[in-house]
Parts: C-alpha cells; structure tokens; sequence
C-alpha cells in the first residue's frame, strides 16, 4: 500500500496551472490539467534547467518557458528530443486534496 502525502487542495492549483512544491527529491511542480488530472514532475527542465511550473498546460501536455521543448505530464518524455526527460511522479486526487506517492519522492532520481 502506498503511503502518500497531501500536499494541497486541488483547488489550490488553477486549471491548466502549477504549483510547486519542495521535497526531497528536490522541487516538483504539480499540475493540474483543464480537466481536472494532476500530474506531478520534476520543476527542471532537462535542456537547461527552465521551470517548468512556469510553462503553458495545453491538453496533458507543458511547454517549456525557456526555449518551448513539450513534455508529456504523464511519461515526462519530451517531443522530438530523444534524451529529455523528466522525472515523474504518481499523483492523485481525494477528496478534493492532491496526493503524491512518499516513496516515490523519497527515491533519489537515479541521473
Ligand atoms: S530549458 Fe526547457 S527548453 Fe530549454
């Protein structure tokens, strides 16, 4: 059973917004889909560090503030960029309270 920890409301979050939070695996933005999916990943963007918190939600996908590399909320593959990828982390939503996965984020990413 997996232990997770609520980390806001999900009202707390605008549609097609981000928030971010602090953990130990370093800053992950959550974020939360016009309808209404939370995903979570890791804030740095694998080009060069660009917040993605920061970058446009269009359908379960974000664009980059920085130099506009679209990754996938849910795989954190980017489009068209074989080697960028972003580290993902299972989210989910109870009782109107957004949920990410303990163990998950206390596993050190492995890059
Ligand atoms: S830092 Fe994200 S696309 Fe360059």
């Amino acid at each position: 059973m997996s232990d997770w920890i609520d980390i806001a409301a999900l009202d707390d979050v605008p549609q097609r917004g981000a928030r971010v939070v602090k953990t130990l695996a370093g800053c992950v933005a959550v974020f939360r889909t016009a309808t209404d999916e939370v995903y979570a990943l890791n804030n740095s963007c694998p080009h060069k560090g660009g917040p993605l918190a920061e970058g446009i939600v269009h359908g379960d996908k974000v664009t980059c503030p920085l130099h506009n590399w679209v990754f996938s909320l849910e795989t954190g593959q980017a489009q068209g960029a074989d080697d960028g990828r972003v580290e993902t982390y299972p989210a989910t939503v109870e009782n109107g309270r957004i949920l990410l996965d303990k163990a998950a984020l206390n596993r050190r990413s492995a890059a």
